[in-house]
C-alpha cells in the first residue's frame, strides 16, 4: 500500500506527519511512501532527507491520491475532494466537536483512525499524540513564560545583590503540567502545583514541585485516565485555595481539562488582579475556553495591572522539529499495530480496543463515539459496609520501659566494665559511625540510595583482606584455603557487580 504525506495547508501549521527517520520506518513495514514536495520544510526537514530513507517526492494530487494519507489537522474539502476512494485518512479529527466533518467523511466512503481519540491505557502510550504534543506544550509554555518574564528563573547571589527565585505555580499536574513542572523546576523556580486528582501528588513530588492540596473531604477516581468535574463544594475551597497562590506567584501555567467539557475557570479577574505587575500567566487551556479570566486563544493579553496573559494554543508547533518527529513515531507506532505482518498492508482488527476506538469512521460508516474503555485502578466498591472499629492502641505500662531502659544502661555499664580498653575504643567508632551515617546517608537524595547501596558493597573487601592473611599463614589446611578461595571469589562478585549495578544506574541520571 501507498502512504502519502502531505503539507498542512493551515497557514499557522509548522508540524508535518512525518520525518525522514520515521519515513524510513515506514518503508521497512512494507509500505511505498510519497512525500508532498516541501511538506517537512517548515520542521526543517528538507525533501532531500526523506528521499534519502527511500520516499518518493511528489506533487500535492500524487501525495492525496495514497491509499493511507497521514497528516496533522483535520482535513479540508479540497484535499477529501483528492482522496481516493475507500482510502484510509490518518489524522486529528476532535470527533467530538466535528459532527459534520464525521457525516462528510462517512459520506465519501472513507476509513478514518483519529490521533487524537486513543484511548489512556498503557498499551497505547506509544500512539497518543495527545500526550506527546502536551509534553512539548508543558514544555514550550514555561519557556515562553520565561520570555515574557522579567527575572531570573533561578535565585542567584551575585555581586549587585540577591536574587530570589521565580515562584511558579501550575495548576493540572497531567501531561502538560507534569513537563512544565519538570522545565520549571530544571530553570531553577521554586515550583508549587495542584490538581483535582490527588494521587498525583506523588508524581508532583517526584517532579520536583511541593504540592497543593484543595482541601476538601471527597475522592476524586478516575476510570478513563481523565479528571471527573468538580463539586460545587471543591470549586468553593479551590477558589480560596488559588487566590492565595495568585497572590504570591510569579508564574501561574493553567492546563486543568476534563476531555469533552469546556475548561473550567480556575483563575477569575480578581485573581488576576491580585498579581504583581510583570507575573506571567500561561492559560493552556485558552483554545478550550480557557482557565484564566481574560485569556484570549492565540494572543498575548497585558492586563492594566501589567499582567501578561498568554493563551498560544500552538505551544507544540513552536518546537515544530520535535513534534513532527514524535508525532511521526506515534504514527509509526500506529502503523505497526495495524500492519501485523510488516507486509505493508494496513489490516484493521476491531475487536482491540485502541484500533476500535481510533475508528471514527469505517468504510464510510460513522462509528463515534467508540464504547467505554476502563482504564482505572478504581478501589473495588464495598460490599459490605461494616462497621469499621479502630483498636485503641495498647497503653503500655510506662514502669515497664523504665525497667527495660535501666536494663539496658546495667548492661551497657557492665559491659564497658569488663570490656579491655580496646573494645570500648571500637565500640566508641561503631557508635561515631552510626551518627555520621545517619546524616550523610540521610542527605543523599532518595533516588540514588540504590547506586549507593551497590556502592558499599565494596565493604566486602574486608573478606578479602582476611581471606589473604588467612591464606598467607605458613600452616594454612586445605579447609582454610577452601574457604579463603572461595570467600574471595564471593567478596569480589560483590564489589565488581556492585560498581557494574552503580555504573548502569548513573547512567540513567547522564543526560547525554
Ligand atoms: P491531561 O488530561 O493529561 O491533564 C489535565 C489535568 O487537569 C488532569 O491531571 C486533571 O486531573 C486536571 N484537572 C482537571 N480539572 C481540574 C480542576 N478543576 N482543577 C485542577 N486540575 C484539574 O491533559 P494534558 O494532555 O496535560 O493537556 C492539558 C491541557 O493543555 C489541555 O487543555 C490541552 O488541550 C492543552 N494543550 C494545549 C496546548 C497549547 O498549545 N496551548 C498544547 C497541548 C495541550
Amino acid at each position: 500500500m501507498r502512504i502519502g504525506i502531505p503539507m498542512e495547508s493551515a497557514p499557522a501549521e509548522t508540524r508535518v506527519a512525518a520525518t525522514p527517520k520515521t519515513v524510513g520506518q515506514l518503508v521497512k513495514l512494507g509500505y511505498e511512501v510519497v512525500v508532498e514536495e516541501g511538506a517537512g520544510a517548515k520542521a526543517s526537514y528538507p525533501d532531500a532527507e526523506y528521499a534519502e530513507q527511500g520516499a518518493e517526492i511528489v506533487g500535492r494530487a500524487v501525495a492525496w491520491a495514497a491509499d493511507v494519507v497521514c497528516k496533522i489537522n483535520s482535513p479540508i474539502d479540497a484535499e477529501l475532494d483528492a482522496m481516493s476512494e475507500g482510502a484510509t485518512l490518518i489524522a486529528m479529527i476532535a470527533a467530538p466537536r466535528s459532527p459534520e466533518l464525521l457525516d462528510d467523511l462517512a459520506k465519501r466512503g472513507l476509513t478514518v483512525l483519529a490521533m487524537d481519540a486513543v484511548p489512556r491505557i498503557s498499551r497505547a502510550q506509544s500512539l497518543d499524540v495527545l500526550s506527546s504534543m502536551a509534553n512539548i506544550g508543558g514544555y514550550r509554555a514555561v519557556i515562553e513564560a520565561a520570555h515574557e518574564f522579567g527575572s531570573f528563573f533561578t535565585g542567584q547571589v551575585t555581586a549587585a545583590g540577591k536574587v530570589p527565585p521565580a515562584r511558579v505555580f501550575i495548576s493540572g499536574a497531567g501531561v502538560a503540567g507534569l513537563a512544565a513542572i519538570g522545565t520549571a523546576n530544571s530553570l531553577g523556580a521554586v515550583v508549587h502545583a495542584t490538581d483535582i486528582r490527588p494521587e498525583v501528588a506523588e508524581q508532583v513530588e517526584s517532579m520536583g514541585a511541593s504540592f497543593v492540596a484543595v482541601k476538601v473531604d471527597e475522592e476524586q477516581v478516575s476510570t478513563d485516565g481523565y479528571a471527573k468535574e468538580a463539586s460545587a463544594a471543591y470549586a468553593q475551597a479551590a477558589e480560596v485555595m488559588y487566590a492565595e497562590q495568585a497572590k504570591v506567584s510569579d508564574i501561574v501555567i493553567t492546563t486543568a481539562l476534563i476531555p469533552g467539557k469546556p475548561a473550567p475557570r480556575l483563575i477569575t479577574e480578581e485573581m488576576v488582579a491580585s498579581m504583581k505587575p510583570g507575573s506571567v500567566i500561561v492559560d493552556m487551556a485558552a483554545g478550550a475556553g480557557g482557565n484564566v479570566a481574560g485569556s484570549v486563544a492565540d494572543k498575548l493579553v497585558i492586563t492594566s495591572n501589567g499582567v501578561k496573559i498568554i493563551g498560544y494554543t500552538d505551544l507544540a508547533g513552536r518546537l515544530p522539529t520535535q513534534a513532527s518527529q514524535l508525532y511521526g513515531t506515534n504514527i509509526v507506532n500506529l502503523m505497526k499495530l495495524v500492519t501485523p505482518d510488516k507486509d505493508g498492508v494496513l489490516t484493521l482488527d476491531m475487536n482491540d480496543v485502541v484500533q476500535r476506538s481510533m475508528t471514527v469512521v469505517g468504510n464510510g460508516e460513522i462509528m463515534w463515539p467508540p464504547p467505554a474503555v476502563s482504564v482505572s485502578a478504581a478501589p473495588a466498591a464495598q460490599t459490605e459496609a461494616a462497621p469499621v472499629v479502630k483498636a485503641e492502641p495498647k497503653k503500655r505500662d510506662p514502669r515497664i520501659t523504665w525497667g527495660v531502659l535501666g536494663i539496658c544502661v546495667l548492661a551497657l555499664l557492665a559491659m564497658f566494665w569488663v570490656s579491655p580498653d580496646k573494645l570500648l575504643g571500637h565500640f566508641m567508632v561503631f557508635m561515631l559511625s552510626v551518627v555520621i551515617g545517619y546524616y550523610v546517608i540521610g542527605n543523599v537524595n532518595h533516588s540514588l540510595h540504590t547506586p549507593l547501596m551497590s556502592v558499599t558493597n565494596a565493604i566486602s573487601g574486608i573478606i578479602i583482606v582476611g581471606a589473604l592473611i588467612g591464606l598467607s599463614t605458613s600452616h594454612v589446611g586445605v579447609p582454610i584455603a577452601i574457604l579463603s578461595i572461595t570467600g574471595i571469589l564471593l567478596a569480589s562478585i560483590n564489589i565488581f557487580g556492585g560498581f557494574v549495578v552503580t555504573q548502569r544506574m548513573l547512567k540513567m541520571f547522564r543526560k547525554a
